[in-house]
């Protein structure tokens, strides 16, 4: 891979703990300005890519270059990182103000208070300087700590599950936020969660990680519409798993020809398959002699989620509007599939 102009990049990273592989030959470039969240479930490794990209931990092999040039065996003082973590970082004596220039006085740099200032206000808390930690709340405190990491200007950006502590509407609110500022101030940022909808709502791009390395790098779209593996379409969204049979580069489903995302390679395989299905490519019509019954529906607002009985097959369908909202239970429908590509398990 050509190593000019990307940012960031992770070479082929190996990390145990005992006899655990937290890294397995993890292998990730960010493009300088990007926005990269990796995601992937609690244990599989995320927060050790970060803290090895900070210089907080050790790989037993590998390498991390920033700009170019190789850090790996910088220490993290060296490595001019700036991070926010879950929760509770900030010192509980110091004022917001004084929370953000801490990180500056501390590389030295003169003219904090100005400096600490401007932050404060970029992450809108300009009105809130003055206040300890505790006189804010959980969702302003972590404004703080971006103001702080973004104060020293760093080459990257690193963010480690940082709205995990946080109540559901103000997570929403901070995200955006988050996506809003970084994209203000262009710094290349890792954005660490377990959280799909974070991941793919504040992303340029998301790296979805199984068992200590990546299963699939892509665009939020790609990496939902076209998941590599049974593992990311499974993490990424709800699938549906129905049996189908292979039909050259496609597979037939409930009687629709879906294409495949990734063809089988040639060779013989077998012709009977589970497939993923996306509730929302699902379409539930109500119709007398329909084979299906509906099994329970529920209204979510914008959509409506309808679980038919199929045989002894399960569907779960994602439909627009409230158009099927009022459908009783054991009402017969006819099931259909839209030809999304999918993937097999
Ligand atoms: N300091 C450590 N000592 C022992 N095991 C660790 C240590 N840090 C992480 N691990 C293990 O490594 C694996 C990956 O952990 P981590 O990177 O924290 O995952 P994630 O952030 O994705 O939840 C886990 O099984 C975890 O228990
Ligand atoms: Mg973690």
């Amino acid at each position: 891979m050509n190593e000019s102009g990307v940012a960031v990049r992770l070479k082929e990273l190996h990390k145990t703990f005992g006899g655990l592989h937290a890294l397995d030959g993890l292998d990730l470039a960010i493009e300088p300005g990007e926005l990269v969240a990796l995601l992937g479930p609690s244990g599989c490794g995320k927060t050790t890519a970060l803290r090895v990209l900070a210089g907080l931990e050790d790989a037993d092999s590998g390498q991390v270059l920033v700009g170019g040039a190789d850090v790996t065996a910088r220490p993290a003082n060296q490595r001019d990182m700036g991070m926010v973590f879950q929760a509770y970082s900030l010192f509980p004596h110091l004022t917001a103000l004084a929370n953000v220039e801490f990180g500056l006085k501390l590389r030295g740099r003169r003219r904090t208070a100005g400096r600490a200032a401007e932050m404060l206000d970029l992450v809108g808390l300009g009105t809130l300087a003055d206040r300890l930690p505790h006189q804010l709340s959980g969702g302003q405190q972590q404004r703080v700590a971006l103001a702080r990491a973004l104060a020293i200007r760093p080459q990257v950006l690193l963010l480690d599950e940082p709205l995990s502590a946080l109540d559901a509407k103000v997570r929403v609110q901070l995200r955006d936020e988050i996506k809003r500022i970084q994209t203000e101030v262009g710094t290349t940022t890792l954005f660490v969660t377990h959280d799909q909808e974070e991941a793919l709502s504040v992303a340029d791009r998301v790296g979805v990680m199984r068992a200590g390395k990546l299963e699939q790098l892509g665009t939020p779209a790609d990496v939902y519409q076209k998941p590599a593996t049974a593992f990311v379409a499974d993490f990424v969204g709800l699938s549906n798993r129905l049996p189908g049979r292979l039909d050259g580069d496609g597979v037939i489903v409930l009687g629709t020809r879906l294409p495949l995302v990734s063809p089988p390679g040639a060779g013989p395989s077998e012709p009977s398959v589970t497939a993923l299905v996306r509730p929302e490519a699902v379409e539930v019509t109500p119709e007398a002699e329909g084979p299906g019954r509906v099994l329970s529906v529920s209204f979510l607002g914008p959509t409506s989620r309808v679980t038919v009985g199929l045989g002894d097959q399960l569907v779960v369908a994602q439909v627009t509007g409230g158009r099927l909202a009022e459908l009783p239970v054991g009402a017969p429908v006819r099931v259909e599939l839209r030809p999304v590509p999918v993937v097999l398990s």
